[in-house]
């Protein structure tokens, strides 16, 4: 029944979420805005402009378009120099040898990422020729929760929404999963993507029983018709 899988990028393929949260965190202790971990779960899955605006609520501080622009490049530039300096070892454990055992077994492979420079990181860690379809934040109009990049996804895969499998790390990405019909595997911890079909520590753990299992749950109650 689940006939393609779409992954999310940071935090799922690879720990670039680490160094959007070290880019955000330098930027908020420059505005000596007050911001945790816990914080930056909500900046998650989300674009770069809705992340500065998050941001600037946590810190009570208002500012103009412009100076909102300004700041998020900046944040944008040392995230840039982390990634630049990355090794294609980084990808996560298993997680190559996983894309390649979905497409043996007949599974399309997608990647949709809410990041501009989801290619950039792809061709960095030598795997962009293991997603048959890329689709990221420079060709979408709204960031998840929204719908559009997943749905985007699967039109361009040819697979109907309900037989899509959405891999993601952030609550943002499992309510966008929802929101287009779509099940979820959560990676990271129960707690906090408890709304996802399962939820796993890393994505390297995924089996093909796992599969079977998720296509037994809908949490949407939508998914059956
Ligand atoms: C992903 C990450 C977010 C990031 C967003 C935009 O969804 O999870 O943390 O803010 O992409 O990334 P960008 O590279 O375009 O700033
Ligand atoms: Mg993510």
């Amino acid at each position: 029944m689940i006939k393609a899988i779409i992954f999310d990028l940071d935090g799922v393929i690879v720990d670039t979420a680490r160094y959007h949260f070290l880019a955000w965190k330098r930027l908020a202790d420059e505005l000596a805005i007050p911001f945790t971990e816990t914080d930056n779960e909500r900046l998650k899955g989300v674009s770069r402009m809705r992340s500065m605006e998050i941001l600037l609520e946590i810190g009570g501080i208002t500012m103009s378009e412009t100076e909102k622009e300004k700041l998020a490049n900046r944040k944008n530039t040392w995230f840039v120099d982390y990634v630049e300096r990355m090794l294609p070892e980084e990808i996560y454990p298993g997680v190559k040898p996983l894309l390649e055992k979905l497409r043996q077994r007949g599974i399309q492979v997608a990647l949709a990422s809410s990041s501009k420079n989801a290619k950039t990181v792809i061709q960095l860690l030598h795997i962009q020729e293991l997603f048959e379809v890329v689709v990221d934040g420079t060709m979408i109009v709204h960031s998840k929760p929204d719908p559009e990049i997943f749905l985007l996804a699967a039109m361009r895969l040819g697979i109907p929404p309900k037989e899509c499998l959405v891999v993601e790390d952030a609550e943002a990405g499992v309510e966008a999963a929802h929101a287009a019909g779509m099940r979820c595997l959560g990676i990271g911890s129960p707690e906090q993507l408890f709304k996802a079909e399962k939820v796993i520590s890393k994505t390297g753990d995924f089996t093909m029983e796992m599969l079977h299992e998720i296509e037994e749950k809908d949490k949407i109650g939508k998914l059956e018709d």
